[in-house]
Order: structure tokens, then sequence, then C-alpha cells
């Protein structure tokens, strides 16, 4: 009897684990993803670089200018579960990612998968960067072509055990890596529907702005509504109508964005300062459209 139940515990035992093993299982974009690509228009790819802050992570702390423009490796990003150094993603064939296929491109930024088919840590923000649409994708890519390489070779990631074994963020992400809208929103509004595509996707606003659960997943039903400083300095603000903001207009969000003042003359501080000026460097009518999100979403009270 007691024989059996250790067979049939075992029999079990190897099928939870090789359902979890299924279920941490990279998984890679359809062929069909790549269907009916065009040539990459460049000054589109320029625009969703910007949005999407690549530079503030991939090129080093102390960069200013054209200097952001070598992505040769960033300052260490120190979490709860270890520190992660940004790669190098300039175009060097062998210290950056000038060897990779735009569908290995695509697969790490909506994937989170790289080239080995290994998974990779949602410190780079394909949780966001996931919604990104695959013409922009390819735009994006086809305006990284144009950069300058580096030889320069980052450091390992330091993490301790079980964050270093990659595999296991499969798991994490079938609970944490969703493609769609995170907010419904009942409007047409194209300029809404603008902002909550930049918010929501490329400019992974959420990625600061959102509170996390103990294993680091965002919880989408806070959304925007502020967060623990992850540098352990203080607060990231509200930012949903009953956050901070409350006040602002929608001109008020698109000024702040674009100069960085804010309607009391404050300007904008910590970690918001380099998103800030990535911002400015958008397309006016694409800052007018965050604002009108920010303004559309629902309130909620502040998460940290
Ligand atoms: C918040 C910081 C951050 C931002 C912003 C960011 N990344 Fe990263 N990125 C990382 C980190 C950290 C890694 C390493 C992940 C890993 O080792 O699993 C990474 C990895 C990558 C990789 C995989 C490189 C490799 O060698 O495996 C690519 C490609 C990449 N990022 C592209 C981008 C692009 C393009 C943007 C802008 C749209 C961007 N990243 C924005 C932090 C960031
Ligand atoms: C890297 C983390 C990070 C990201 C990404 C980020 N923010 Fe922020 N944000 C901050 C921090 C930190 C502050 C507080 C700045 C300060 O103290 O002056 C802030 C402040 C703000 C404020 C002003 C709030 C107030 O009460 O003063 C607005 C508006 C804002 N962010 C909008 C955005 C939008 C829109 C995006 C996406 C395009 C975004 N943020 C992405 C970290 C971030």
């Amino acid at each position: 009897m007691i024989r059996k139940l250790f067979v049939t515990g075992l029999v079990l035992a190897a099928f939870v684990a090789v359902f979890l093993w299924w279920l941490s299982a990279p998984s890679l974009l359809a062929d069909s993803a790549f269907d009916k690509l065009q040539d990459p228009d460049l000054a589109r790819g320029q625009d969703l670089f910007w949005t999407g802050g690549c530079a503030s992570c991939h090129s080093p702390a102390e960069a200013k200018g054209d200097d952001k423009l070598v992505l040769s490796g960033g300052a260490a990003l120190k979490s709860d579960f270890g520190d992660f150094y940004p790669p190098n993603i300039s175009t060097d064939p062998n210290a950056g990612i000038g060897g990779w296929s735009l569908r290995e491109f695509a697969n790490a930024m909506k994937r989170g998968v790289g080239p080995k088919g290994e998974h990779l840590y949602p410190s780079f923000p394909y949780t966001s960067y996931t919604r990104i649409s695959m013409a922009d994708i390819n735009d994006l890519w086809g305006f990284m072509q144009t950069l300058p390489a580096s030889s320069n070779v980052a450091p390992q990631h330091a993490l301790g055990f079980p964050f270093n074994i990659r595999r296991a963020l499969g798991l994490w992400k079938f609970l944490y890596l969703k493609e769609g809208s995170v907010v419904k929103l009942n409007t047409s509004n194209e300029q809404i529907l603008r902002g909550q595509y930049l918010v929501e996707g490329p400019g992974h606003c959420g990625e600061c702005h959102t509170p996390r659960t103990l294993i680091g997943g965002l919880q989408l039903d806070a959304w925007l509504s502020g967060a623990k400083n992850p540098d352990g300095k203080g607060i990231i603000p509200n930012i949903t109508p009953l956050g901070s903001i409350k006040d602002w207009s929608a001109t008020d969000i698109a000024y702040y964005l674009e100069s960085g003042f804010t309607p009391e003359y404050d300007s904008a501080g910590g970690s918001m300062v380099d998103v800030q000026q990535n911002i400015a460097r958008i397309p006016a009518e694409d800052r007018e459209a965050i604002s009108a999100y920010l303004k559309a979403i629902p309130g909620h009270s502040n998460g940290y």
C-alpha cells in the first residue's frame, strides 16, 4: 500500500515536473508576424527609439548628446533580485547585436527571448514592448542599424540563486507577459488610443509608475497609481486622475513632458529626468496623445 502510494507520488511529481518544464518553455513569434513588412521608415524608427528610452539603459550613464547613440552597455540596474547590467546592443557583430536578424530582435522585444532560445530578464521592459506593433519594431530595427558600433563588453549580471536560472523565468512570464491593452477604454477617440499605445507599449511608463507584486510582476489593477522607487529612495508618483497630477490639465502634462517643468515651476527630478528628455524629442502630437490618455484612464488611490 505504502509502496503503491510512493510510486503514484513519483509519477505525479514527474508529471508536474514535465508540466512546469513545458510551461516555462520560450514561445516565439509566428512566421506570419513577419509578412507584409515594408522597408523600414527610419524617421519613425528614430521616434520609437526615443519613446522607448533605449539609450537611458543601454548607453553609459554619463553619455550626453550624440554619445547616447552609442549603445555600448549601461550602468547597473539595482533590484531586490540583484544587479542587472544592460548589455551592448550596438551594431558591433561580436560585442553587440550587429549579427542579429530582424526575427531575433523582434523575439527579444516582444517575447523576451534571446537568439539561443533563452529567456531574457524583465529588467529589460519587454512586458511593455510586447505591445509594440511589428511595423514599429521593423522601423526601430532599421534605425538601430544606422547607429555606431562599440566593442565594449558589458559586465555579467550579478544575481544570486535562484534568480540566475533563466529557465525559471518562463513561469514568471506565464503570469506576467500579456500582450493585450492594459486599460479598457470605451472610446474611439484616435488621440486617446494613440496615447494608450505609446504609454502601455513603447513608452513603458507603467514599469516605473505601477506597483509590483512580491515577485516583481506589475499589478495591472493598480495601473499607474505610483510605486516605491526601486533604487530605494522615495516614491514614484501616482499619475492617474486621482494622483498628484489631478489638477494638471492635459496641456500642463504635455508641457511637463516637453520642458520638464510642472505647473508650479518645479522641475522633474530622479529617473524622470532622462524619460522627460527622451520624450521631449518625439513629435508634439505624441506628447499630446500621452497627456490625453493620462486624463482618460481610471483614477486610483496611491499604490505605494
Ligand atoms: C529599463 C532599462 C532598459 C530599457 C529602457 C531598455 N532595455 Fe534593453 N535590456 C535591458 C537589460 C537589463 C537587458 C538584459 C536582459 C537579460 O540579460 O536577460 C536588456 C536586453 C536587451 C536586448 C537583448 C540583448 C542580448 O544580448 O541578449 C535587446 C535586443 C534590447 N535590450 C533592446 C532594447 C531596445 C531596442 C530598447 C528600447 C526600445 C531597450 N532595450 C530598452 C534593459 C533595458
Ligand atoms: C524610469 C522610471 C520612470 C519611467 C519609465 C517613467 N517615469 Fe514618470 N516619473 C518618474 C519619477 C521618479 C517621477 C518623479 C519625478 C520628480 O520627483 O520630480 C516621475 C514623475 C512623472 C510625472 C509628474 C508627476 C508629479 O506629480 O510631479 C508625470 C506626469 C510622469 N512622470 C509621466 C510619465 C510618463 C507619461 C511616462 C512614460 C512616457 C513616465 N512618466 C515614465 C519615473 C519614471
